[in-house]
């Protein structure tokens, strides 16, 4: 293809994305308030079924394999070396990967983005009463070995799901939802401003830590609550590690789908896993502050972070963008080139 050619279909891909992006929202009549609450309400055009091209490494999961040294030295090489270190650091904590081997499924946890709602529908099988057949537990290599079954096999042949949310609201919620994880909220733990967490997402993580500002969580929580999902989802080679996505913002039609799927799937000797419920398990206060404001529940749940960003502006959306560019990559939601700007 001649280099003139490459010139012309990039640019006609660039204006298609700002068409696209523009008719999002209503043409004319969007104020700032309702750009900034779509923005954060789009969900992940990677939905549903897709097809699933390998497994995510194990060593991300296991968590006797699990290596936290690059993690260690990136918070070294940039505290106390002073080197000059990216914003994006190495995954600070294994992947939630859960299994159960009845139903054939994996379900991989993201933090901040409904999976309680989806976990709280399965036992966890070290709770005493959990039903051995309903029941999840995390996947290691180890209690895979025992029960003779191969890893890889397994991510071939389970249904392999998770959630997906919005990355600007889950990167609003982990602000909101960390800080409240803080036994000690004033001095050097008061909570940061929206701004500063979008140019660094990790000064959470920094603040906490130094300042010892949590009780019980411990030293790692807030940095795997601001990590990009995209890699505990995915194959090195950064494609979809998966079966099927719930998206954060379809979770009413999305859940119950994927049960549908399971039970589709079954041994015909299980019963069918029973219909989901649905309820936001984790609210936060952005959803709440809405909610009290005569928002119906399912949009206050959405649009709730975009009041940071409103208030923040492009820069933030940038911010965020950058920093969860894996994600935003993966979830096909692109970077709008500006807000309106009609001073609301
Ligand atoms: C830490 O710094 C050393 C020396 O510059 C470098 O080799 C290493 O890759 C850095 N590690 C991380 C995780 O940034
Ligand atoms: C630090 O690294 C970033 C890329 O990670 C680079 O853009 C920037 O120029 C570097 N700054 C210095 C002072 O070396
Ligand atoms: C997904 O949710 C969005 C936002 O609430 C809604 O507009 C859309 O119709 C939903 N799509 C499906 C397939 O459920």
């Amino acid at each position: 293809m001649s280099l003139a050619w490459k010139f012309i279909l990039t640019k006609g891909a660039v204006a298609l994305c700002i068409l696209l992006t523009n008719a999002a929202a209503p043409a004319g009549s969007s104020s700032s308030e309702e750009f900034y609450g779509n923005l954060v309400a789009q969900p992940s055009r990677l939905a549903r079924s897709i097809k699933k091209h390998g497994m995510v490494p194990i060593d991300l999961w296991d968590d006797k394999s699990f290596n936290f040294e690059p993690f260690h030295s990136w918070v070294i090489n940039g505290s106390i070396y002073m080197r000059n270190v990216s914003r994006n650091y190495p995954l600070s904590f294994p992947c939630g990967v859960w299994v159960n081997h009845n139903y054939k499924f994996v379900f991989i946890r993201n933090r901040k983005a409904a999976s309680t709602t989806v976990t709280d529908n399965f036992d966890k099988c070290h709770y005493g009463n959990a039903d051995p057949k309903l029941c999840i537990e995390v996947a290691s290599k180890a209690s895979l070995i025992e029960r003779g079954i191969d890893p890889a096999m397994m991510w071939r042949d389970y249904f392999v799901f998770t959630t997906s949310r919005n990355p600007w609201a889950r990167a609003g919620s982990s602000y909101d939802y960390c800080s409240t994880k803080w036994a000690r909220t004033d001095g050097a733990c008061r909570q940061p401003a929206f701004s500063s967490f979008c140019r660094d997402p990790s000064i959470l993580g920094k603040i906490s830590n130094l300042f010892h500002c949590f009780d019980k969580v411990g030293m790692y929580h807030d940095y795997y609550h601001t990590e990009p999902v995209a890699p505990c989802i995915t194959t090195p080679e950064g494609l979809p590690a998966l079966d099927y996505i719930i998206r954060y913002e379809n979770l009413s039609s999305d859940l119950p789908e994927a049960v549908r799927l399971i039970n589709k799937r079954r041994d015909p000797s299980l019963p069918p896993l029973p219909e989901p419920k649905i309820y936001w398990k984790k609210k936060g206060q952005a959803a709440r502050q809405h909610e009290e404001s005569g928002i119906d529940a399912h949009k206050a749940a959405l649009v709730g972070h975009g009041d940071k960003y409103h208030q923040c502006g492009m820069q933030c959306v940038r911010d965020i963008y950058y920093y969860f560019k894996v994600d935003f990559e993966l979830f096909q939601i692109p970077l709008p080139a500006s807000a309106p700007e009609d001073g609301k």
